[in-house]
């Protein structure tokens, strides 16, 4: 997978961090995207990647992002949507605003950055799209609504989108969490306390393993991880 070119969503963020470390360590070229450039700076800390700063949910900053990778890469092997907004609000309190800006986010985003990439990743040895969901892909917690109707949107699409593209050589996975340790899940879950917390090296653990495993004949579809204090297969 050496200099395999690799665009990360939420880069600057807790697992967005996380991953693009554990990826420069391995010596893939990495695109990192956000909106925050100070935060990507940090995760670059100083390496040699594209800076892309931006915000996802505008359809330009997704097109030039494509468009300037190929410009300097030359290719699109993997792709982590990671970039994710979550929420602590009642059913009633939530605006037509917010649920906009919830699904924008972590659907029609990460929707369409998979159709802008997919004709780059099926030139690929090892096209993978890798989406980073969250227990609640399969849960309804309360005060999470709109969050988790767009992570069981997220897994939707990618479920269609894995059985489409599989036969020309794209993978495409589901990590879904529970309780990672980042600055998300002290504003979604403030109950929460840090002790037994997933953490967002954990993830990236996972990414590499679903990378390692692009070589082999072995497919997981989805990776399904929880807290060391929940109970399993809950
Ligand atoms: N933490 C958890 O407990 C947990 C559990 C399950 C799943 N997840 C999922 O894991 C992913 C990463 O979350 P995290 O815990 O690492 O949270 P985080 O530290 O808050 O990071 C989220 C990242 O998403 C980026 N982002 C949000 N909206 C964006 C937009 N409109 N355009 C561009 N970037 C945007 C943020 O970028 P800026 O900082 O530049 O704004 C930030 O880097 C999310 O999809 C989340 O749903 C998290």
């Amino acid at each position: 997978m050496k200099n395999k070119v690799c665009i990360i969503t939420g880069a600057g963020g807790g697992i967005g961090s996380a991953i693009a470390e554990s990826l420069f360590e391995k010596g893939f070229r990495l695109v990192l995207m956000g909106r925050n450039e100070e935060k990507l700076k940090k995760t670059a800390n100083g390496r040699d990647c594209l800076i892309l700063p931006g915000d996802i949910c505008d359809d330009n900053y997704i097109k030039e992002t494509v468009e300037k990778t190929i410009e300097v890469y030359g290719g699109i092997d993997i792709v982590i949507n990671n970039a994710g907004v979550a929420q602590s609000q009642g059913f009633e309190e939530i605006s037509m605003e917010e649920y906009d800006m919830i699904m924008n986010t972590n659907v029609r985003a990460p929707f369409l950055i998979c159709q802008s990439v997919l004709p780059y990743l099926q030139n690929s040895d090892c096209g993978t799209i890798i989406n980073i969901a969250s227990v609640t892909a399969h849960k309804g917690y309360a005060l999470q609504s709109v969050y988790a109707a767009s992570k069981h949107a997220l897994l939707g699409f990618t479920k269609a989108l894995s059985k489409e593209y599989y036969q020309k050589g794209v993978r495409a996975h589901v990590i879904s969490p529970g309780g990672v340790f980042t600055d998300m899940v002290k504003v979604s879950r403030p109950d929460l306390s840090s002790d037994g917390m997933i953490l967002a090296e954990d993830i990236a653990e996972t990414v590499n393993y679903l990378l390692k495993m692009r070589n082999t004949a072995c497919v997981a579809d989805e990776i399904e991880l929880h807290r060391e204090t929940k109970e399993p297969f809950m």
